[in-house]
């Protein structure tokens, strides 16, 4: 596959097959993730693989999306504020693009393993910090379940976009 085909590839799958990831695939997809580049390399994330039933069973309580409970897994990207880089002359804190950039090549690494995935925002911050699954000082930023997608899954490939001529600029 090339990467314009895993590009189109990638959509938001919200119907799980219960199988398990193979543990190879789901190492390459974390090693993805690791290779992240991040503002001065300072990699401020924690990316977590709950796999236990009994720990997907809290996570499943702080989103309402039941389509995901059949997943076996959900990969949360979490980090620390103190731990991204700041930029002096306005203070911008990188945190969040170094996430999105970690959970997004872990995405697309999934998809070239043909494994779904969906990200998800929309869940209950306060609900997940009760969980007690992830550390108090830590930021919450995205998570998606991984898993094979049962039939009929997805829309296959198509894209509702916006035309190209509605956002790019040539100057
Ligand atoms: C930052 C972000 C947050 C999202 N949050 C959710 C969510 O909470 N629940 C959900 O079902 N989909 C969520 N999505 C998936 C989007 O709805 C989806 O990517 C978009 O509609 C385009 O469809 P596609 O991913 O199939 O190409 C999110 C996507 C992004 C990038």
């Amino acid at each position: 596959m090339t990467f314009h085909e895993l590009i189109h590839q990638r959509e938001s799958i919200r119907s799980y097959d219960a199988r398990p990831v193979e543990t190879e695939k789901l190492h390459r997809i974390l090693q993805a993730g690791r290779l992240a580049p991040s503002a001065c390399n300072r990699q401020p994330w924690t990316l977590y693989l709950v796999s236990k039933p009994e720990n997907l069973q809290r996570l499943h309580q702080c989103y309402s999306g039941t389509w995901m409970y059949d997943a076996p897994h959900i990969l949360v990207v979490a980090g620390q504020r103190d731990a991204a880089w700041t930029r002096k002359a306005d203070g911008y804190n990188s945190l969040e693009t170094d996430l999105a950039i970690a959970m997004d090549h872990m995405i697309l690494a999934a998809t070239a393993e043909d494994v779904g995935t969906c990200w998800i925002a929309n869940f209950d911050p306060e609900k997940l910090k009760q969980s007690g699954l992830f550390k108090s000082e830590e930021i919450v930023f995205a998570f998606t379940p991984l898993g094979y997608p049962a039939k009929e899954a997805g829309r296959g490939n198509q894209k509702i976009r916006n035309d190209l001529s509605e956002m790019v600029v040539y100057l």
